[in-house]
């Protein structure tokens, strides 16, 4: 089994949006459609902050890093959020993700970038014993206000 982590690219987008689907079911959440085809476009559009790494096992796409990179007022190179992470089912248990996570390390090393950081819910265990092998949660906890 060969895991291969690139940029993602136009004609990924039939099955990206399979991948993303079954991501927002896993999440039990719906996004609007125009909004899935908002962030498609940002993936692509040079003014956008939003980029996207694709995981292919034997060459077939089965798993996503969506994330973006902004400037922060403690460092003076970037952050880099990771907004999104999704393995295939099919796919899984057998290091895909733990590939697109080393991949956003060495994407973060190559170009300077300060920071690399991520939320994921306190009971997602099986991203959460990916994660603890990286670094210990830093003990913050989320406020958000949706308008
Ligand atoms: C979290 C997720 C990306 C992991 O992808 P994966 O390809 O299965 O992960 P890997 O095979 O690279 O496993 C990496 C580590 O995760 C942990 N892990 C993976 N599957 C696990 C399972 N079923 N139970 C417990 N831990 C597990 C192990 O610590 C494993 O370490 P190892 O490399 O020493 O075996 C995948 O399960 C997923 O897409 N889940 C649904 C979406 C999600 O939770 N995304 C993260 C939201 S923030």
């Amino acid at each position: 089994m060969t895991v291969t982590i690139r940029d993602a690219r136009p004609d990924d987008e039939t099955r990206w949006r399979e991948l993303w689907d079954a991501y927002l079911a896993f999440y039990g959440v719906t996004v609007d459609a125009g909004i899935t085809d908002f962030t498609w476009h940002r993936v692509f559009d040079p003014a956008s902050t939003i980029a996207m790494r694709i995981a292919e096992v034997d060459g077939d796409p089965m798993g996503f890093a969506l994330y973006i990179t902004h400037e922060g007022t403690w460092i003076s190179g970037k952050d880099c959020y990771l907004e999104d992470l999704f393995v295939d089912p099919e796919a899984r248990g057998k290091g895909v993700g733990r590939a697109l996570m080393d991949d956003l390390v060495t994407l973060c090393k190559n170009n300077g970038w300060s920071r690399l950081y991520w939320h994921t819910s306190e009971d997602n265990r099986t991203a959460r014993s990916l994660y603890d092998t990286y670094v210990e949660s830093d003990g913050h906890i989320r406020y958000r206000i949706n308008f």
